[in-house]
């Protein structure tokens, strides 16, 4: 797939791809200080390789990966399988830039609502999605087995009203 760019609110440029086998590596990298927890690379390789229900990207900064993400399209629901940045590139309006793309990668696929689980502490990310409509509908006790917290499920929709379209039209317009 051709390389999107796409102008991060902070206003630089993130180059966003479809992950491939070759970006795995680099992926890996960022998602063992990203999560205390992490996916084996073959969690990857297998999600870009055999599930036709998944859409993983790379964003990359002066050539560089520093962010990913990636959803599952079922039916009317997309389920955001996992975002990150790296370490030293966040706060740069990278992890809002990938964001982005997924919900609009989820639209393009007809999507009409998406999901995700936060960890309860996990505030920055909770604010980043707030920010894109997401609301919690409900908490999920002990979720994440290494330190028993809670997982928050949020949703976000109606993706396709005009509420919604208007909403993300904003958001892209401050972005630049
Ligand atoms: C969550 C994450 C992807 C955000 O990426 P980022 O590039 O740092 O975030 P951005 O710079 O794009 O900021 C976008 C929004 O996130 C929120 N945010 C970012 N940093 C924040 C901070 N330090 N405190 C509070 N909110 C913050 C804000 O809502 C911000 O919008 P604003 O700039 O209008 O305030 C990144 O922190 C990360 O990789 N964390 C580790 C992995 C993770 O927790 N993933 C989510 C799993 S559910």
């Amino acid at each position: 797939m051709k390389a999107d760019l796409e102008r991060s609110p902070a206003g630089e440029t993130l180059e966003i791809s479809a992950m491939t086998q070759g970006d795995v590596p680099y992926v890996l990298r960022i998602e063992r200080e990203a999560f205390a927890t992490q996916w084996p690379a073959d969690a990857f390789y297998n999600e870009i390789a055999a599930n036709k229900l998944a859409h993983y990207f790379v964003g990359r900064y002066d050539g560089r990966v520093v962010a990913y993400g990636g959803i599952w399209v079922i039916l009317e629901d997309a389920h955001v399988t996992t975002i990150a940045v790296d370490a030293q590139h966040r706060g740069r309006g990278f992890g809002e830039t990938m964001l982005l793309r997924l919900v609009d990668e989820s639209l393009a696929r007809g999507a009409s609502w998406m999901t995700l689980e936060v960890r309860e502490s996990n505030v920055v990310a909770q604010q980043l999605y707030k920010k894109y409509g997401f609301t919690t509908v409900t908490a999920r006790k002990a979720y994440y087995s290494y330190n028993n917290e809670n997982a928050l499920v949020m949703w976000a929709g109606n993706l396709k009203s005009e509420l919604y379209r208007n909403r993300l039209g904003a958001l892209r317009e401050a972005g630049g």
